[in-house]
């Protein structure tokens, strides 16, 4: 059976981003096509300057989220990174499969250490090694697909180019896997940036759609979205990035296609009315569930509890044979 993993990172509130990235096509396809685990990948977390109350609040949080949007505990398995130590244990024999060379020419890296540089603060060493751990989440699991966003498509080609490696290196170990895009909203963009992508942990908070914003709030930052200069609504990404980011999002939200939409709106606020109206609809279940699952930690915490169980029974047999295909002593 096809086997799928996923994760995110309790860095800050879940956005519109990651939900139509990726959380939508978990809830939506995988857990019902294939053996799926989704994980809240806390250990991640910590790879920037962190709030050690923060993370394990959002962690909870996180997860709450993962389920309010319809992640099934009875479909998938659900749970935190830090719970099964297989993750780690990987972590380090995938260390001395890479190169530093590997890791340096990671977009993300390259990206998130010029920002803590430049605010000051040193680079964490864990930073660097962040896609390993990566690639030891997916591994350990013997996953065959990778639901991403567009962001993480360079981390999940490092993973196969290290699961090829120790394979050809120790013998065959390691399930090759391949990241899995959606078709529309791989990559949505900040309202207000409409260059950059809508990052959860970014400061600048106008641009951003968390899943938990009030409606009225959501709704006033797709009507302030930054457009573009001309007043025909056309899809074209270079062009006019920002009325193609809406194009994007309404289209996720409805089921149609952003080039179709474009030919019918006449007017940048007709596309912003509707688009708003069309996130407004997708978030209100996930908003309502959610408060409902505030109001039951006990149920939130079995789930964890159980997920990482089942993650660990998987998980612990590849692991086990990679230590020992590496060349370890196994305990007698
Ligand atoms: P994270 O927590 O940044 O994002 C979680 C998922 O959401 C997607 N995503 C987006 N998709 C479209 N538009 C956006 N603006 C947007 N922002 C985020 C991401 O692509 C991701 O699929 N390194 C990962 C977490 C991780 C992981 C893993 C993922 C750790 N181990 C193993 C898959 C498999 C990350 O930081 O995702």
């Amino acid at each position: 059976m096809t086997r799928i993993f996923s994760g995110i990172k309790p860095t800050g509130h879940l956005t519109l981003g990651n939900y139509l990235g990726a959380v939508r096509q978990w809830v939506e396809v995988d857990q019902h096509k294939a053996e799926a685990l989704f994980c809240v990948v806390d250990l991640h977390a910590l790879t920037v300057d962190h709030d050690p109350a923060r993370v394990r609040r959002l962690s909870r949080q996180a997860a709450t989220l993962l389920l309010a949007a319809g992640l099934e505990p009875a479909r998938c398995t659900v749970f935190v990174q830090s719970h099964v130590d297989e993750h780690t244990r990987l972590s380090y024999l995938l260390e001395c499969t890479a190169s530093d060379g590997e890791m340096r020419r990671m977009i993300q890296y390259k990206e998130k250490s010029a920002r803590e540089r430049a605010a000051g603060g040193g680079v964490r060493l864990s930073l660097l090694t962040y896609p390993v751990l990566m690639a030891a989440d997916i591994l350990a699991y013997s996953a065959d697909e990778v639901p991403v966003g567009d962001d993480q498509a360079q981390h999940v080609e490092l993973t196969r180019d290290l699961a090829v490696r120790f394979n050809q290196r120790y013998g065959h170990t390691f399930t090759v896997p391949k990241a899995v895009l959606p078709a529309v909203a791989a990559r949505v963009m900040d309202l207000q940036d409409p260059t950059s992508k809508m990052g959860k942990s970014h400061a600048e908070t106008a641009g951003i759609i968390y899943l938990l914003d009030e409606p009225e709030v959501a709704r006033k930052k797709i009507m302030r979205a930054v457009t573009d200069s001309g007043s025909e609504v056309v899809y074209d990404r270079e062009a006019q990035p920002g009325v193609a980011n809406l194009l994007e999002i309404l289209a996720a939200c409805t089921g149609g296609k952003p080039a179709e939409l474009a030919g019918t709106y006449a007017s940048y606020g007709a596309l912003k009315r509707d688009a708003a109206e069309a996130v407004l609809e997708l978030l209100r279940p996930v908003r309502e569930r959610h408060a409902e699952l505030c109001a039951d930690p006990g149920y939130v915490d079995a789930v964890l509890r159980e997920g990482a169980g089942r993650a660990r029974e998987l998980a612990r047999p590849t692991v086990d044979a990679a230590y020992a295909a590496i060349g370890l002593l196994p305990p007698a």
